[in-house]
């Protein structure tokens, strides 16, 4: 299949799961920094759900955030979720006590633990969130990911709007790319972040700052963003 034929079909999907997304990893009130916007988390979610992945592993579980909205949309379903911080201090949060089966927590570097466990799994396609390392590192991350048949897609956080053209990123991603900050998603679906967002825009938020300063334009409200590169082999 081609991009643009993968992308109409996951706008398919992305309506499908919205009202259950909505419904069940959403209700919850924590004012959270530093993590994966809400619309972010859906964007993986929609993508698991297009590739039928049953495993997602995320390296950079930071305070918990996104894991507890994964753990809250996967509870009762045959997905897991593993993730995995090399710093034990931060998931000791009131959040992270909340979270519960079926997320797996464990201490390590994502760079290692992440391909043992892709490896070990080779019956079952596994969705991949790379939120630490950055940058550089998590497209070192990435490509190791695509050494697996059993991996459709990675998703790696921080990466747009304005660093979309970030250097780091290797030529041979070009044209494999779906972007949460794409009009097409971002306004469809920003509105589950629509206070977390007030307050990036309020406080000039560094991506912002850096984006007007290099003249680029912010054409919808959408975070830091969330870059999913497809494996070759789910594309023709
Ligand atoms: C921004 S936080 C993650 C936020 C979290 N995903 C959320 O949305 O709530 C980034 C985390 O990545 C972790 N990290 C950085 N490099 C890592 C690596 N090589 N392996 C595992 N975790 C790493 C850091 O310790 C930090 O806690």
């Amino acid at each position: 299949m081609t991009l643009s034929e993968i992308q109409k079909d996951l706008e398919n999907t992305y309506r499908n799961v919205e009202d259950e997304f909505v419904n069940k990893a959403l209700p919850f009130d924590l004012n959270v920094k530093w993590a994966a916007l809400r619309m972010e988390v859906f964007f993986i979610c929609g993508l698991c759900e297009y590739f039928g992945c049953e495993k997602i592993i995320e390296s950079g579980t930071g305070f918990g955030f996104s894991a507890l909205m994964f753990e809250k949309y996967y509870r009762g379903t045959m997905v897991d979720v593993v993730t995995i911080d090399n710093q034990p201090r931060k998931p000791k949060t009131e959040i992270f006590k909340d979270v519960v089966d079926p997320v797996e927590y464990l201490i390590g570097d994502g760079n290692v633990i992440m391909p043992e466990i892709i490896s070990s799994n080779a019956d079952k396609n596994i969705g991949i969130f790379i939120d630490g390392p950055k940058g550089k590192g998590a497209y070192a991350l990435a490509k190791k990911c695509f050494e697996y048949d059993n991996v459709p897609f990675v998703v790696i956080h921080d990466e747009g709007p304005v660093l979309s053209d970030n250097p780091n990123k290797p030529k041979e991603f070009d044209g494999r790319m779906i972007c949460s900050w794409e009009p097409w998603f971002a306004q469809r679906f920003n509105y589950m972040d629509i206070q977390a967002l007030d307050r990036f825009n309020e406080k000039g938020f560094r991506h912002r700052r850096w984006g007007l300063k290099h003249n680029l334009e912010f054409t919808n409200n959408c975070g830091q963003g969330a870059l999913c590169i497809l494996n070759h082999n789910v594309m023709t």
